[in-house]
């Protein structure tokens, strides 16, 4: 069993990590890891009852402070409603965890879905990264983790939208990185494969997997993994087997051939 990350993290990063998406999955994953760590923490995400539950055992657990803010990040006033409850603390982290999705045809899904996927996650991460980058750069210390995934790295049918919000997170945290490093402030893009929580879950279907994909992660190895790699690269693929899979995708394929392979591979699991 891997220890949590030492005092030299909580040092470089605390007192106070923000984690936007923290009800379940990859976010209460980070919140278990960070608290562990001994950080203080700000947990977002819509519904209250599984916020405020994962706040008990946290507090009770590591004998960290933990404030729960339920909101909706597609909404406007969503980031007042934060920077507002995190008015007088240190946010030394901010990790960026919240996605919308809906997976089918382009045309058959609602407009409004496609827009909720761009405000959650690409409007969102611009906004918080903006408020909480200024002061940890102004302090000459600080980290920001934004959640992608493998589908960043090229066109995916039925997913398209969603896919090219990972991108935005992507390319967002990379630039981040070249340009806050100088500032003291670490950023780190994780390109996470198929992840067993409760949102891949509801949204995949009880057939078989992808003839070609590795096996899904558990949340805990991709919040390790990403704060393993934060303050040392811009970007993580989490797990072996989406190292290798992107490997072949980014490096091997061509462009057109890995639109390709994942098209064949979304529409026998979705068509
Ligand atoms: N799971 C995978 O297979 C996989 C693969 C690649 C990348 N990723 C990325 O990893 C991240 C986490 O994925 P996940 O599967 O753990 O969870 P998820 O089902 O996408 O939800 C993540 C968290 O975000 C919260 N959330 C969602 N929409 C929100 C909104 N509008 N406002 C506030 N909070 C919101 C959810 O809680 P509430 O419902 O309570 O709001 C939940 O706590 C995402 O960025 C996703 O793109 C996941």
């Amino acid at each position: 069993m891997r220890n949590p990350p030492g005092a030299a993290f909580a040092h470089r990063y605390g007192p106070v990590a923000l984690i936007a998406g923290a009800s379940e999955g990859i976010g209460a994953a980070f919140a278990r890891e960070l608290a562990a760590a001994g950080l203080h923490l700000v947990l977002v995400a819509r519904r209250d009852a599984p916020l405020a539950a994962l706040g008990k055992e946290l507090r009770a657990a590591h004998e960290v402070d933990v404030r729960t803010l339920p909101c909706d990040l597609a909404e406007p006033a969503a980031t007042d409603a934060i920077t507002g409850a995190c008015r007088g603390l240190e946010i030394g982290l901010l990790v960026y965890n919240a996605a919308a999705s809906s997976v089918g045809r382009f045309l058959d899904t609602p407009l409004d879905a496609h827009l909720r996927a761009v405000h959650v996650n690409a409007r969102g991460p611009v906004l918080l990264a903006h408020a909480f980058g200024g002061p940890m750069a102004a302090r000459g210390r600080g980290g920001i983790v934004l959640m992608s995934s493998l589908t960043a790295f090229q066109g995916t049918p039925f997913v398209a939208s969603y896919g090219a919000t990972k991108a935005f997170n992507l390319v967002l945290a990379e630039g981040l990185w070249s340009e806050l490093k100088e500032r003291g402030v670490d950023v780190l893009a994780c390109c996470a494969g198929a992840t067993l929580t409760p949102g891949y879950e509801r949204a995949t279907p009880p057939r078989a997997g992808f003839r070609f994909a590795p096996s899904p992660q558990d949340p805990v190895d991709v919040a390790r993994e990403a704060l393993d790699a934060l303050g040392h690269r811009p970007l993580v693929v989490t797990g072996r087997g989406n190292r290798i899979a992107s490997f072949v995708m980014r490096r091997i394929f061509t462009r057109r051939l890995a639109v390709a392979t994942m098209g064949r591979e979304m529409r026998k699991r979705y068509d």
